[in-house]
């Protein structure tokens, strides 16, 4: 194809330099290319103190672009390098979709063997670092409960865009705390939408930790690997129940019966007695007919069948309070832990990699050896995963 032909030049040729905005790359559109240097002045030579996050995908810089604009410049790990061609046909993918509730994706840099993504920065760090997962010690803001639905109407409404709206439809594969961020207004963004397919097809099997972080992974996705909207709405629904309840979806510290967020909620459901979930920070100032309908939206979301879960659009329309919920119709969540017992292989080596907030890590479970319970089973998981990737 012509538009990618100057790409393959060698490299020892001088008009191999990727030009900063490429007009000979016309079948690339809306997608800017940076080149490494303008990156690497942008972030002080990638310097660490720049360093504002790492994932599954490589590490995130701070930086500021030639034209002033501030940026997340996400350096993609060795592994999850990729052909070119392939790159940029999905680069064009993600950049031509923009919505309210999406992070935009400004450029990237495909130079020699850099795959860099440059999106727009957003101020006020992720859900995973203020809200859920006793990050709150490290932001001052106050969720209230206007913000609270707010957010979790605006993460729906960039969902169902996704699943809905966009030809083809995009599975987003990694809905969790960490990947919803906010702006200046707190307005909810996702991200990480699409960057599923820029990884190999071997690294995004569910063995690896790109393919989703655990306390999220819908059980089907988790034991057969299927890949499915159905699969998002899951996730979805574990962090509308977080937003809610202002607590992560797993937490070792709590005493058993709570420990898994949604098991918790089963139980409170089963018991009519949801609105003991809502977060007590919220010093009882909320709307507890919407905080309740939020919480079965998310019982509903993360129902065992893959099949009763609702449409993205129709969760909108039930967190809005357009469409009732038929309280007789939800059935019990599919939980992780309840498969992970019958499941359990010998211990693998435990080879810890940095973990996000949301994953489990080995101080939830100082006893590895003792595999008897559902939580330990679920912690030698994130073991496997970290294992499984390295092999
Ligand atoms: N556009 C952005 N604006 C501000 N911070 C970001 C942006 N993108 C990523 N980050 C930060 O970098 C961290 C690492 O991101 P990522 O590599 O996607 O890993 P993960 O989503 O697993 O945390 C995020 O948790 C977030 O704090
Ligand atoms: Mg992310």
């Amino acid at each position: 194809m012509h538009c990618f032909s100057f790409l393959f030049r060698r490299r020892d040729s001088p008009r191999n330099r990727v030009p900063e905005v490429d007009e000979e790359f016309s079948g690339i559109h809306n997608v800017k290319l940076y080149s490494y240097k303008e990156l690497s002045i942008a972030t002080d030579d990638f310097s660490p103190i720049n360093k504002i996050g790492e994932g599954g995908f490589g590490s995130v810089y701070k930086g500021r672009l030639k034209d002033g604009k501030i940026a997340a410049i996400k350096v993609l790990s060795a592994e999850s390098r990729q052909g070119v061609k392939e790159f940029l046909t999905e680069i064009q993918v993600i950049s031509e979709i923009e919505h309210e509730n999406l992070v935009k994706l400004y450029g990237c840099c495909v130079e020699g063997n850099h795959r860099i993504l440059v999106y727009n920065y957003l101020e006020n760090n992720s859900l995973a670092q203020t809200l859920i997962g006793g990050g709150h010690h490290y932001s001052n803001i106050q969720f209230s409960w206007r913000t609270r639905s707010r957010i979790c109407i605006g993460i729906a409404r960039g969902l169902a865009f996704l699943h809905e709206e966009v030809r083809p439809h995009i599975i987003h594969r990694d809905i969790k705390a960490s990947n919803i961020l906010l702006d200046k207004d707190l307005t909810p963004k996702i991200s990480d939408f699409g960057l599923a397919k820029l990884i190999p097809a071997n690294m995004t099997h569910v063995s690896t930790r790109v393919a989703g972080t655990i306390g999220y992974l819908a059980p089907e996705y988790a034991i057969r690997g299927q890949v499915t909207r159905k699969a998002d709405i899951y996730s979805f629904g574990v962090l509308l129940v977080e937003i809610v309840s202002g607590r992560c979806n797993t937490n070792m510290r709590l005493p058993a019966e709570e420990q898994y967020l949604l098991e918790r909620t089963w139980d409170l459901y089963e018991r009519r007695e949801l609105i003991l979930l809502v977060d007590t920070s919220l010093n009882g100032d909320f709307d507890a007919e919407e905080a309740c309908r939020f919480l079965k939206v998310g019982l509903l979301c993360t129902q065992d069948t893959p099949k009763l879960r609702p449409s993205m659009s129709t969760v909108v329309q039930m967190l809005m309070g357009e469409k009732d919920i038929d309280d007789d119709k939800i059935t019990k969540p599919g939980l992780i832990s309840d498969f992970m017992d019958l499941k359990v292989r010998g211990p693998p080596k435990p080879k810890l990699e940095t973990t996000t907030s949301s994953t489990y890590n080995s101080s939830d479970n100082p006893d590895n050896s003792n595999l008897s319970s559902a939580a330990t089973s679920a912690a030698t998981m994130t073991f496997t995963v970290s294992y499984d990737r390295s092999t």
